[in-house]
This record gives structure tokens, C-alpha cells and sequence, in this order.
């Protein structure tokens, strides 16, 4: 089938690639540090430079995209002190001789366009309300990326921003859904699997076996608890913490159930473009024929270029009937969303997409490293061929600890997420962050085999 994944390409019989050496991990970590200047300059030191030459040429221009061709496009690996303060949440509440590979921030710089819009914008004072628009220059942006990167037609009037994913998940629930039981697929977003009891609303869970070869939704258990009334499927595609890329096909048996039933979907689709190598491309489910009456989708280009603290995702409703609904929610229902935040999405949608592509490739390396490094640390360890996000799920009932998460941060001085916190219950499985350095990622196996082995 032309949408399904090459499988065993990224799994553990995974040829390995060729791994950068320590020289050009080097060499790309000075390349391109950027400081975005007031009024949208960038001042950056010349390719190339190293510490120990002598200080380096300065150029300055107004659109940091001027250079890129010279200097390679390159994602920039943010120091442990830069951190710390960047990111309060995943690198300020660990202690300092924690390295931390839980919450799904990554490690890197922003993209040069999205630095010098956002400094553009501070230095001009924009810290005021939003304008409350829907469509408009964000519609237009969003519209424009995801025919790019996904070849979906959007309407850009059916674009609606909201103040972050689990905001506009929670109001497209509150405002669209009957109220009545919600499927959610486990494991699942710990925030998720307390959304629909937030709504009002009971959740249902449709469990993936941990044994189970492919983490996928079950279209027969699916069938049933629609038929014993569920009335709403909470979809997350690409998924956190499968890791999976829903190929079309899967869609569409899951769009042919739901249809059955005259149920509803809201499609989580934060994690969209960070498809990796060698996966099927990502679908959006609102590009299926027959879902626009059924389904809204929730994106965000805030996990792809790590603005999650600037607070505007947006909602796809390309049905009138339902943006009307949701356009008119009163005030109070809908967290309002950042300026700063409709800022650097636009910037994100319209400027970064040879950013992005560098950033798939970071990310597919550091996956492909992350399987040799458990082949060669932790080999009982499973993992499920990581397709998309930068979240690898992984299980390590082989070494025999309930909550092998507590272990490596106690002896290893790692913080990773526990799976139980994905599934209630569920023992030995680690959510791991890999939106680091290779060095980092090497040092947190380390650590994490000499906690558990
Ligand atoms: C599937 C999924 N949805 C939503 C979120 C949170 O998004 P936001 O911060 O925009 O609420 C995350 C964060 O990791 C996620 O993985």
C-alpha cells in the first residue's frame, strides 16, 4: 500500500546512518548563532566560526533569511544556561545536575525569522489584545503552510485562533459535542485524560496493547463503544506518545465508523509537521471527503518551532454552521490568545519551512541515534519505529522496574516522563524527549542504563 510505512526502517534491525561526526556536531553548533536585534536585524558571526578564532566578522541584515544559503540552515543547539531560563518548565524545575528529557519543549533555538519577528515586535510594543480576528493574516499564513506541507486546501476564514491546543480541544468539545461519553486511545496526553471529565463528560478508553507489533486504533472495538454511546472521538494524529503517523487508509476507516454513528472527532494535529524520514506523510483528517460536517481539527506550529509559552493555537472548522458556533462563544469561554503568539505563528507558517525541513532531519538523526544507543546500552529495551514528534515511547519491562522514570532520575540524574502518567496503571514504559544535542541524548541513555541495567 503506497501510504504505509516502510516498516523495520527505523525500528531496531535499523541500518543505522551515517552518525555526524563529533567535528561537524561541533562545527554546526556555532554556525548561525543568531541575536535578533531590535527593529528585526540580525547580527551573526560568519559560518563556520569557532571559539578559538579571533572574533568573528559581524554582517548585518534585515531579513535573516538573506544569508541562509551561505551560511546552511541549521538548527542551533541552545547552551544548559541559555535553557534554564528559555524553559522555565522542562529545564527550571529539574536540579542542575539533572538533565531533563520530559516535557515536549525542544532544546533548540528558534527559527531566525520567528527571533527577528518577535523582537520586531517587542521592540514596537506589542503587548496589547489581540484583534479578535478570525481568518485574516493568521487564516491566510496557515492556509498558505498546510497546502505546502501537507497539500490540504484550507479556507483561511475557517481558520480560529485559541490560546493552545488543549484550549481549543477542550472548547471544541465544550461547544460542539453532545454531551456523552468521549474515546479517548491509550496511552494518550496526560492533560487529555482529563478533558472530557473538565466538559462535563465521561471518557471511554480505547487501550493499545503494549504488545501489540503497531500502536493502532482498533476499528471493531472502535464500532462498540460508539455503539454503547460513545458520542465523540478525541483523534491525535500524528500521535503523542505512539509515535505513529496515521496513514490515509487508517483514516479513513476510522472516518467510515465514526460516520456509521453520526458521531463527532476532534483532531489533535499539534505534532503535523514533525513527520521523520522514512514515514508516510501526515493527513490531515479534515482532507478526507466527508468529515468537514463531523470534525474540527486543533493546530499549533508551537511544537515544531518550540513557542509553546506564546499561547495561540488555532481551530480548523471548515463547516459554517460550526465556526459559527465557535466564533460566537462568549469570552469567557475562550482563553484568549497572545499577539507575540500570532506573531511567531505567522512567521512560523510563512517564512520557516527550509528551518523545518532542517529540523525533521535533526530530529530523524537523533532518532536513528537514539535506536543504536539503545542497542548498544539498553538492549531489552522496545520501541516501536518512531515515525513522528520528538517523543519516543519506550518500553523497559525488560529491566524490571514499575516505574523506571523514578530509577534513572533517583540513580541517573535524567528526568523522563512516566508512562503511567500516558495510561493509568501501565508499568515500565518511559516517554523520552529527543529534541536535544547528540551529545545530551547520548549522555541521558547512559545515565538511564547505568540507573536501570
Ligand atoms: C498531542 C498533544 N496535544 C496537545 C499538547 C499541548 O499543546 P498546548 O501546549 O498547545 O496546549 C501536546 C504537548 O505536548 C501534545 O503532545
Amino acid at each position: 500500500m503506497a501510504d504505509e510505512p516502510r516498516r523495520g526502517t527505523h525500528g531496531r534491525r535499523h541500518r543505522p546512518r551515517a552518525r555526524p561526526s563529533p567535528r561537524a556536531v561541533h562545527r554546526r553548533r556555532d554556525r548561525g548563532r543568531d541575536r535578533a536585534l531590535p527593529g528585526g536585524e540580525v547580527d551573526r558571526p560568519v559560518a563556520g566560526h569557532d571559539d578559538r578564532d579571533p572574533p568573528p566578522r559581524r554582517r548585518r541584515t534585515r531579513n535573516p533569511l538573506d544569508l541562509a544559503p551561505r551560511l546552511g540552515l541549521v538548527i542551533v543547539d541552545r547552551t544548559d544556561e541559555e535553557l534554564r531560563y528559555a524553559l522555565p518548565c522542562k529545564w527550571g524545575l529539574v536540579e542542575e545536575d539533572v538533565l531533563p528529557a520530559w516535557v515536549a519543549e525542544s532544546d533548540y533555538a528558534w527559527a531566525p525569522p520567528i527571533a527577528a519577528a518577535l523582537a520586531d515586535a517587542v521592540a514596537r510594543g506589542l503587548t496589547g489584545y489581540p484583534d479578535f480576528e478570525v481568518g485574516g493574516a493568521l487564516g491566510e499564513a496557515y492556509a498558505g503552510f498546510a497546502l505546502r506541507q501537507f497539500g490540504h486546501e484550507v479556507d483561511p476564514a475557517a481558520v480560529i485562533p485559541t490560546a493552545d491546543v488543549t484550549a481549543g480541544v477542550r472548547l471544541a468539545l465544550d461547544i460542539l459535542s453532545e454531551p456523552g461519553p468521549v474515546i479517548m486511545p491509550i496511552p494518550g496526553y496526560p492533560p487529555q485524560l482529563s478533558i472530557a471529565q473538565v466538559t462535563g463528560r465521561q471518557r471511554v478508553d480505547l487501550v493499545v496493547d503494549p504488545d501489540a507489533e503497531r500502536a493502532e486504533i482498533d476499528l471493531d472495538a472502535l464500532d462498540r463503544l460508539f455503539a454503547d454511546g460513545a458520542l465523540t472521538l478525541l483523534l491525535t494524529q500524528p500521535h503523542n506518545p505512539w509515535g505513529r503517523v496515521f496513514t490515509r487508509s487508517e483514516l479513513e476507516g476510522i472516518r467510515d465508523v465514526v460516520r456509521r454513528h453520526g458521531a463527532r472527532v476532534v483532531s489533535d494535529e499539534i505534532h503535523a509537521p514533525l513527520v521523520l524520514d522514512g514515514s508516510p506523510p501526515h493527513t490531515p483528517y479534515l482532507s478526507l471527503d466527508g468529515t468537514a460536517d463531523h470534525a474540527v481539527a486543533v493546530v499549533a506550529g508551537s511544537k515544531a518551532f518550540n513557542t509553546q509559552g506564546l499561547k495561540c493555537a488555532q481551530i480548523l472548522a471548515p463547516d459554517p454552521a460550526t465556526r459559527d458556533l465557535l466564533r460566537d462563544v462568549p469570552m469567557a469561554r475562550n482563553d484568549s490568545w497572545s499577539p507575540l503568539g500570532v506573531t511567531a505563528a505567522i512567521a512560523a507558517y510563512t517564512e520557516c519551512d527550509d528551518w523545518l525541513d532542517a529540523l525533521r532531519a535533526r530530529l530523524s538523526a537523533q532518532r536513528d541515534l537514539l535506536v543504536d544507543l539503545l542497542a548498544e546500552h539498553l538492549p531489552e529495551a522496545r520501541m516501536r519505529p518512531l515515525e513522528a514528534t520528538y517523543l519516543a515511547w519506550i518500553d523497559l519491562r525488560g529491566y524490571g522496574h514499575d516505574d523506571p522514570a523514578a530509577v534513572a532520575l533517583e540513580h541517573g540524574r535524567v528526568r523522563l516522563s512516566p508512562g503511567h502518567d500516558y495510561q493509568p496503571g501501565l508499568p515500565g514504559h518511559v516517554r523520552l524527549n529527543i529534541a536535544t544535542s547528540p551529545e545530551r541524548l547520548t549522555e541521558i541513555v547512559r545515565r538511564m542504563a547505568k540507573a536501570l541495567a
